[in-house]
């Protein structure tokens, strides 16, 4: 298909602009793939941290510098006590089995989301993980758990009020880049591409402040059913779109951070 041209393109040349440096990823439909065959939900889940692993690998493939995947929303505790289990215990065994890969494979885990609320050793395992892989160089792997974007938002603006009140910062400093240095990505540039899998078309609380400017891409293929040729073909959409950032001039990506 027309993938393999720009598969070749991002290989050799992946800060050429029409590869995007951010994807970020809606992992929806593990429900909808386990009762069309009659599954139960959790089995849907467990397919779905398959296909997770290897949108990692082909990611880390393609030399995409940053890869965003929506793990858990802050509105997914209202899913069922046994269902929020089953989630919190395939986090468990995800970064218990594939800890030692992702270091191996130089990849850096940031973890995005309210850690308050969490259970202390889901807590513990997501900062081990940011820990032992925090000196990796290649592919920074951002896992949006507890996560919620008008959370995110509502915090900064809390902890830049809370600043304002003590002296150290005045209103009239607080613009846009500001902002963004209260969020949980400060350090991480806005995402170019986000991608969104099961045919829903709604962004759903993710990365709302920083996906302004994003493209998106929403594929009809469910989450456990996403291949390394349904990635390559959103790339492929991505690099045929104009991005104009509200101007007249196409541009390829915004630089935002390091
Ligand atoms: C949406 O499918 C997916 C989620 C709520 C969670 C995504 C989780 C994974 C891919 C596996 C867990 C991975 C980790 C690392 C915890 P859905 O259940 O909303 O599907 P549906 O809309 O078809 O019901």
């Amino acid at each position: 298909m027309a993938g393999s041209v720009l598969q070749e393109k991002v290989a050799i040349a992946p800060d050429d602009g029409a590869s995007p440096r951010h994807v970020a990823i809606i992992m929806d439909g593990n429900g909808r793939w386990a009762k069309a065959r009659g599954l139960p939900r959790l089995e849907g889940h467990r397919r779905g941290v398959e296909s997770l692993r290897r949108a990692v690998r082909t990611a880390i493939e393609l030399k995409i510098a940053y890869l965003t995947v929506y793990s858990f929303s802050a509105e997914n505790w209202t899913r069922p006590f046994e269902e929020v289990q089953s989630l919190m215990g395939l986090l468990h065994l995800f970064i218990r089995n594939d800890l030692s890969e992702l270091k191996a494979n130089n990849v850096r885990i940031r973890v995005i989301g309210a850690r308050d609320g969490l259970p202390s050793d889901i807590v513990g395992l997501l900062e081990e993980a940011e820990r032992v892989t925090k000196n990796n160089t290649g592919l920074v792997l951002v896992v949006a758990f507890n996560y919620g974007g008008r959370q995110e938002i509502a915090a900064a603006a809390r902890a830049l009020a809370e600043k304002v009140a003590r002296g150290e910062l005045a209103a009239n400093q607080i613009d846009a880049e500001a902002f963004g240095a209260a969020l949980y990505t400060s350090d991480i540039p806005d995402p170019d591409l986000v991608i969104r899998t099961s045919g829903e078309k709604r962004i759903s609380n993710f990365l709302l402040w920083q996906a302004a400017y994003a493209e998106f891409v929403f594929l009809d293929v469910l989450w456990p059913d996403f291949s390394k040729l349904d990635f390559i073909a959103a790339l492929d959409e991505y690099a045929q779109r104009d991005r104009r950032y509200g101007g007249v001039e196409t541009q390829h990506a915004i630089k935002t951070a390091s």
